[in-house]
C-alpha cells in the first residue's frame, strides 16, 4: 500500500509531486522519493521515513526538470531504507510501484543472470530492469512497458520515466488503483484522485488492465490486450484542500471530536426528518424483501461495525448473518446465495482483502452493497449499491469518525431491512429512528468526559496488558477498543465476550491487568455484573463504562466512566467514544506517532 504520482508538467516538476504525495501519505510513510529528467537524464532525490524528510533533502539538493514521478512508501519487500525507497531506476528508465510483484524472485534470478545488477531488496526494481532490458534490446517506451506487463504476476500501479524523453509518462494498474489527470499543459497520473486534486478535477479512471501512455496533448489509454481504449473523464469532487488539525493535536483528536457532526450528516442522508422514516439516499436503495440471508464482510475497525450489524440485522430484520474478515472469507468458499446481498464495508475503499472479496462474491453472482467513506474508491465503484458514509476525510490511521459513522448507516439499512420483509412494525421503526436522531446530542455529551479519561489513560500508559470485555453489541466495541488501544499505543490489548472470560482468559488477570468492561444498564448487565466479581476476586482493576443506572451497580472500581443513557440500539455509537479517547490519551502518554503510528497505513492496498 505506496501512493504514487507521475507529472508531465510545464515548470519546475519536484514540489508538484511533493504536493501530490502529501496526499497520499495515508497510504504509507516509510519512505519517500522522486525522479524527474535533467537535461534528458534520469535524477533521483529519496528519502528514510516521513515525507518531511525528503522535502529538506530537496530544500537542501533541488531537482530540476519537468518530467517526473515521485513515490511514497509502506515497506513489503524490503526494509524501509533510503536504498529500497522509490523511484527505482537504471540509466535508461525510472519508475514508482504500488502493489506486490509476486514472481519477483524468478524474475530477479533471470535478470541477474542477463547482467542487471540490482541495487535493492525490492520487487519493484525488477520492473525497472525488465524494461531497461526490452529498451537495450531496441523496444520503443511503449513496446518495452507493454513486453514487461506480460512478464508480471501480481498486483500493480505503475508509472514510468524514460530518459530523454521529456514529454512521455507512461501508467499501468492491475488490481491497484491509478486515476489519470487532466491540466491544462500538464497532465498527471495518481494512486487516487485526492493526489491530484491540487492539481485538476478532472480524472479518468483507469480500469484494472490498462495502461497508458501519456504526452502533454495526448492520452493514449490501452487495455491489456493492447487496443486501444476510451475511459470516461468525470469532475472529481474530492476536496483539493489538505484538512489540517485545527485547534487539534493530532488528526485523531479532531476526528474523535468530529463525531457527532459527521454522523448527524450521514444520518440525514438516511433518514427521512420529517417522517421519521429511514429513506435511503437516491442511487442507493436497495430493497431487502427477497433476501434469505445477508453475507458481511470486512477489515479491521470496519469488520467489528459489521459484527455490532450483525445483532441488528438479525435481532430487528430477522435476516441470517453471514460475516467474517475478509482475509478468511473466501477462502472457506461460504456457500453464497446467486442474487443475494454481499456488504463489504470499508472507510478507504481501497483495502485490497476487502476489494478481493467483493469480486469473490460478484463472481458469485451475488448483488454488492458498498458502505465506503470514499465515494471514488475502487469498492465504491465496483458496487452495484453504495451506501455512504460521510465521515469525511478521515486523516488518523486509526479509524475513529469512520467507524461511528459506518455503524451509523448500518443501523438504518437493518431499520429498512425489518420493514422490507415485514418483520419490523411502524412503530418500532418509529422508535429506533427516534434513536438514531438523538446520537449527536448524545455523543456530544459523552465527549464531555474527555478529561476523566485523560486522567484514567495515565494509569493506562504503565500497563502491559489490558482486556476488553463486552456482551451482545458490546462485544465487538469492546474488540475495537482494544484495536484502538494496540495500534497507536503499541500496549497488548485483547477484547473478549465477558461470559468468555472464564474459559481461559481469566488466567491473564492480576492487579497489573486493567480489565475494561462495556456495560450498559440492559438486560446483560447482571451477568456482565458477575464476570466483573470474577475478575475483582483476582485482584484485577476495573474500569466499567455504563450509564447512571448501572453506575449504582459499579462495586469497587479503578473508575467508573458513566455514559449518557441511550436507547440499548443506539448504544455501540455512544460506548466507541471512551474507548477511543482511552486509547488517544494512553498513546499521546506514551508518545507514540498517533496519527501515523509504526507498522501501518491507513488504506490496505496489498493482500
Ligand atoms: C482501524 O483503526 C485500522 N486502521 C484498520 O483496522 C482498518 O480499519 C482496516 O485496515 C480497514 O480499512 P478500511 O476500512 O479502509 O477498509
Amino acid at each position: 500500500m505506496c501512493g504514487i504520482v507521475g507529472i508531465l508538467a510545464r515548470d519546475t516538476v519536484a514540489p508538484q509531486l511533493v504536493e501530490g504525495l502529501k496526499r497520499l501519505e495515508y497510504r504509507g510513510y516509510d519512505s519517500a522519493g522522486v525522479a524527474t529528467l535533467d537535461h534528458g537524464r534520469i535524477v533521483r532525490r529519496r528519502a528514510e521515513g516521513k515525507l518531511r524528510n525528503l522535502e529538506a533533502a530537496l530544500a537542501a539538493a533541488p531537482l530540476a526538470g519537468r518530467s517526473g514521478i515521485g513515490h511514497t512508501r509502506w515497506a513489503t519487500h524490503g526494509a524501509p531504507t533510503e536504498a529500497n525507497a522509490h523511484p527505482h531506476a537504471t540509466e535508461t528508465v525510472a519508475v514508482v510501484h504500488n502493489g506486490i510483484i509476486e514472481n519477483f524472485r524468478e524474475l530477479r534470478d533471470e535478470l541477474t543472470a542477463q547482467g542487471a545488477a540490482f541495487t535493492s531488496q525490492t520487487d519493484t526494481e525488477v520492473v525497472a530492469h525488465l524494461v531497461s532490458h526490452a529498451l537495450a534490446a531496441g523496444a520503443t517506451p511503449r513496446l518495452a512497458v507493454q513486453q514487461a506487463l506480460k512478464r508480471l504476476r501480481g498486483a500493480f500501479a505503475l508509472a514510468f520515466l524514460f530518459a530523454g524523453e521529456d514529454d512521455l509518462l507512461i501508467g499501468a494498474r492491475r488490481g491497484s488503483p491509478l486515476a489519470l489527470g487532466h491540466g491544462d499543459g500538464e497532465v498527471y497520473l495518481g494512486s487516487d484522485a485526492v493526489a491530484l486534486a491540487p492539481f485538476t478535477d478532472e480524472i479518468t479512471y483507469l480500469e484494472d488492465g490498462d495502461w497508458v501512455a501519456l504526452t502533454r496533448d495526448s492520452v493514449e489509454i490501452f487495455d491489456e490486450a493492447g487496443a486501444l481504449v476510451e475511459r470516461e473523464t468525470v469532475r472529481s469532487s474530492v476536496a483539493s484542500v489538505v484538512v489540517d488539525k485545527g485547534a487539534h493535536r493530532h488528526f485523531m483528536s479532531k476526528e474523535i471530536a468530529e463525531q457527532p457532526e459527521v454522523v448527524g450528516h450521514t444520518l440525514v442522508r438516511f433518514i427521512d426528518m420529517t417522517s421519521g422514516r429511514v429513506r435511503l439516499p437516491a442511487g442507493g436503495d436497495f430493497d431487502f424483501s427477497g433476501l434469505d440471508r445477508l453475507a458481511i464482510s470486512a477489515c479491521g475497525t470496519a469488520y467489528y461495525a459489521g459484527l455490532v450489524a450483525r445483532y441488528w440485522f438479525e435481532k430487528f430484520a430477522r435476516l441470517p448473518v453471514d460475516i467474517d474478515i475478509a482475509s478468511e472469507f473466501r477462502y472457506r468458499e461460504p456457500p453464497l446465495t446467486p442474487g443475494g446481498l454481499a456488504l463489504m464495508i470499508s472507510q478507504s475503499g481501497e483495502t485490497a482483502d476487502t476489494l478481493a472479496t467483493l469480486r469473490h462474491c460478484r463472481a458469485q453472482g451475488m448483488k454488492i452493497g458498498a458502505v465506503v467513506n470514499v465515494p471514488t474508491s475502487t469498492i465504491a465503484r465496483e458496487a452495484d449499491v453504495v451506501f455512504p458514509t460521510v465521515a469525511g476525510v478521515e486523516v488518523g490511521v486509526a479509524s475513529t469518525k469512520a467507524f461511528t459513522c459506518q455503524l451509523a448507516v448500518l443501523a438504518a439499512l437493518a431499520i429498512k431491512a425489518g420493514r422490507d420483509r415485514k418483520v419490523l412494525s411502524e412503530e418500532d421503526e418509529a422508535k429506533l429512528v427516534a434513536s438514531l436522531i438523538e446520537l449527536p446530542r448524545l455523543m456530544a455529551e459523552t465527549l464531555r468526559l474527555e478529561p476523566q479519561i485523560e486522567k484514567l489513560a495515565q494509569t493506562f500508559s504503565k500497563a502491559l496488558d489490558v482486556l476488553y470485555l463486552g456482551r451482545g453489541t458490546s462485544y465487538p466495541i469492546a474488540l475495537e477498543g482494544a484495536l484502538k488501544l494496540k495500534e497507536i499505543s503499541y500496549i497488548h490489548a485483547e477484547g473478549y465476550a465477558a461470559g468468555e472470560l472464564k474459559h481461559g482468559p481469566i488466567a491473564l488477570v492480576d492487579e497489573n491487568v486493567p480489565v475494561v468492561v462495556l456495560a450498559p444498564y440492559d438486560a446483560l448487565f447482571e451477568k456482565t455484573a458477575s464476570n466483573m466479581q470474577e475478575v475483582a476476586a483476582r485482584g484485577g482493576r476495573i474500569v466499567l463504562i455504563t450509564d447512571r443506572e448501572g453506575a449504582g451497580h459499579a462495586g469497587d472500581t479503578l473508575a467508573t466512566i458513566v455514559v449518557p443513557d441511550s436507547y440499548a440500539f443506539v448504544s455501540p455509537l455512544i460506548y466507541a467514544i471512551p474507548v477511543q479517547l482511552l486509547a488517544y490519551h494512553t498513546a499521546v502518554f506514551m508518545g507514540t506517532d498517533v496519527d501515523q503510528p509504526r507498522n501501518l497505513a491507513k488504506s490496505v492496498t496489498v493482500e
